[in-house]
């Protein structure tokens, strides 16, 4: 049985075609904001159900509870805060009224103002990314933000445009996929990156225990030095055809802007895939982390707080190669000193693209690099 939504019900909210055309054509009659894509995309997530049970953006009873107890006032997990901020020249409007949001010039949904509320985006900072450092790439995002944050449910008017259409599985998709298939159980893969081997180890070793694999790359701005979408996207394609089962993983992508929240983050990836229908979700080593805010088993740890989650977190240690056991092991099934150990490191695997080496096979899978090696720059820029 796919898992069911978060809250029980998935939620959707797009509105039909009848009020949508009414709508389109009062346009201009409804105070407009101009919203950026990190918000579009967390719109897009509600529309659809990949943060259900959300209908809109938080509240502030909403957004202080997340904040102080990692869960709605109904007492449902939610760790990460979802807002819409606006600056002081964007408040054109009041609570109670109707607004239209709008991307690139485009609306692309209604809103109902239940509030406008101030913030202390310090303490934004300590609670979710456990620090107030600027150089946090999403406290700097934190910091950016507008000084008011307006809460309210959300109708979809227009789809964002969406490159990546043909990798795109809205929950509704998904679970009559899984149901399809005939999996009773299925695993989420989170990831932003490219594999290495440690990575197709991880997924293999929790596929081992379950129906399904569900590969879910994020998709979305990212921060300096990570893999760009296409490069993720055509290696992971180049990973599933030579190495992959193929009843048994599906890929696709979920549109998100990393927040590199670590611990809380991890359990916001969770529910996520809970909303596509996962039952199992993995996690390994630092995930979700960035430089060293978090233990490298922290975002595990946290899930002891949320055994009402209703996906079941798969927990690993770290990969790396053996030199000794010629295999990709960890600590729990290797006896062998750290000597013999190749740990994979992003950042060493990055250097040897950057610099032409090719990555010995036990760090990346050959046919991975030379996809990789086909894009003149797979790195985001700034
Ligand atoms: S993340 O930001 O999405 O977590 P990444 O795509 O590197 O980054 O990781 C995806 C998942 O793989 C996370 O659960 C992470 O903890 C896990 N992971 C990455 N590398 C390893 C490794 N060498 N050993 C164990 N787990 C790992």
């Amino acid at each position: 049985m796919v898992s069911k939504p978060h809250g029980g019900r998935l939620i959707r909210r797009i509105a039909a075609e009848k009020t949508r055309e009414r709508i389109l054509s009062e346009a201009e009659e409804f105070p407009k904001v101009q919203i950026r894509e990190g918000v579009a995309i967390d719109l897009e997530n509600i529309a659809h159900g990949v943060y259900s049970p959300l209908t809109g953006f938080l509240r502030s009873d909403e957004f202080q509870s997340v904040l102080d107890t990692m869960r709605l006032p109904s007492d449902l997990p939610w760790s990460i805060p979802i807002v819409l901020d606006i600056s002081e020249k964007d408040k054109t409007f009041e609570e109670g009224d109707a607004i239209l949001l709008y991307y690139k010039n485009t609306p692309i949904a209604r809103m109902h103002v239940d509030e406008i509320y101030t913030y202390d985006k310090k303490e934004f900072a300590q609670k979710v990314f456990k620090t107030i450092d600027s150089a946090h790439p999403g406290v700097a995002k934190v910091y950016a933000m507008g000084e008011y944050l307006v809460g309210g449910e959300i109708e979809l008017l227009n789809e964002l445009p969406n490159p990546y259409e043909r990798y795109t599985l809205r929950p509704v998709e998904t679970r009559v996929l899984f149901k399809e298939r005939g999996w009773e159980t299925i695993v989420a893969f989170q990831t932003r990156n490219v594999p290495h081997l440690g990575h197709e180890y991880l997924q293999k070793s929790a596929l081992a225990f379950v129906d399904g694999l569900f590969v879910n790359p994020v998709i979305g701005k990212k921060k300096k030095g990570d893999y760009k979408d296409d490069v993720i996207l055509k290696a992971y394609e180049t990973l599933f055809k030579h190495y992959y089962p193929r009843d048994a993983a599906v890929m696709a992508i979920v549109r998100y802007e990393m927040r590199y929240a670590g611990p809380r983050e991890a359990i916001h990836h969770a529910i996520m895939r809970k909303n596509f229908g996962c039952t199992h979700f993995i996690v390994g080593r630092d995930h979700a982390g960035v430089g060293n805010y978090y233990g490298p088993y922290e975002a595990q740890e946290i899930f002891q707080a949320f055994p009402d989650l209703g996906i079941t977190p798969m927990f690993f240690k770290e990969f790396f190669y053996c030199k000794r056991c010629k295999a990709i092991v960890n600590e729990r099934i290797c006896p062998h000193p750290m000597e013999d150990r190749e740990y994979f490191s992003g950042t060493k695997i990055r250097k040897m693209i950057m610099e032409g080496k090719v990555p010995p096979e036990y760090f990346m899978r050959k046919e991975v690099y030379e996809t990789i090696k086909g894009f003149e720059n797979p790195f985001v820029e700034d």
